[in-house]
């Protein structure tokens, strides 16, 4: 990896802090509260793929984390086939009980990283990805995971991200820090933001939203969509026509 990724947490430190973090990922009303607008980017991506897959049968949620976003798809849509994909096995735990009290259809956990799992081709109606690229490092290996990405989706399948994002001009990425900072002492003072940035800086190397949809478009995505973004933060996505 690259000299400027040379500080930055490996996959395992990832996955252990994560395994440690479990309980700060299950409020389905509110999602992860130190993203802005974390609850208004689920409602949006889980009807965006609603209108734009009506059809699907087999949802794969990337960095599931303790579930959230499945849950949510099938708040409005029951009895999906839920693949759960995540680093963290606690997590994955905990995505897997409470997915399966919300689902009738079949549950699959893929316990590793996203990048190397074998999952099968052209076999997601939908996936989902929130808050989890943000940990891709260099442009290799972006393109390897968008790639999988569209190779992955089923013919007329969409997928769905939220997530973390940076700004092109310097200028323009401090100052949207900035009111990020703003938003999480608003939350939890000075200490919760510092802390909430020490992670960031730690293990976290987001890509510009339109970097992202240049990505998607060059991946073979043929519609690519974006449904918001605040800040540093996005809901947007694109669809396998
Ligand atoms: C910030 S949490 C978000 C969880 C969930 N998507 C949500 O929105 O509530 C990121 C999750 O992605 C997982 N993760 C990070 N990198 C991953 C990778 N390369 N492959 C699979 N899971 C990964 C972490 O273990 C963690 O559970």
């Amino acid at each position: 990896m690259a000299e400027e990724y040379a500080g930055k947490s490996t996959i395992e430190e990832i996955r252990d802090r994560f395994d440690g973090d479990v309980e700060r990922f299950t409020h389905l009303e509110t999602g992860q509260i130190s993203i802005t607008d974390a609850s208004l980017m689920m409602e949006l991506i889980t009807a965006s793929a609603l209108a734009a897959t009506p059809e699907m049968k087999r949802v794969l949620d990337i960095g599931c984390g303790a579930g959230n976003n499945t849950l949510k798809l099938l708040s409005r849509k029951p009895d999906l086939d839920c693949d759960l994909v995540d680093l963290s096995g606690n997590m994955l735990f905990r995505a897997r009980e409470r997915v399966g009290g919300a689902t009738k259809g079949s549950i699959r956990t893929h316990h590793g990283d996203f990048r190397t799992l074998p999952l099968e081709p052209e076999s997601y109606g939908v996936v989902l990805a929130a808050a989890v690229f943000h940990h891709l490092r260099d442009d290799g290996d972006w393109e390897r995971a968008f790639e999988k990405l569209y190779r992955i989706t089923a013919p007329g399948g969409s997928v769905w991200i939220t997530d973390l994002i940076s700004h092109e001009t310097r200028e323009i990425r401090t100052l949207m820090e900035a009111r990020h900072g703003e938003f999480l002492e608003e939350i939890g003072g000075r200490e919760y933001r510092d802390r909430v940035f020490s992670w960031i800086e730690r293990e976290d190397t987001p890509r510009p939203l339109t970097y992202q949809t240049e990505l998607l478009r060059k991946s073979g995505f043929g519609c690519v969509e974006i449904l918001h973004k605040n800040g540093n933060f996005a809901a947007f996505g694109a669809v396998k026509v």
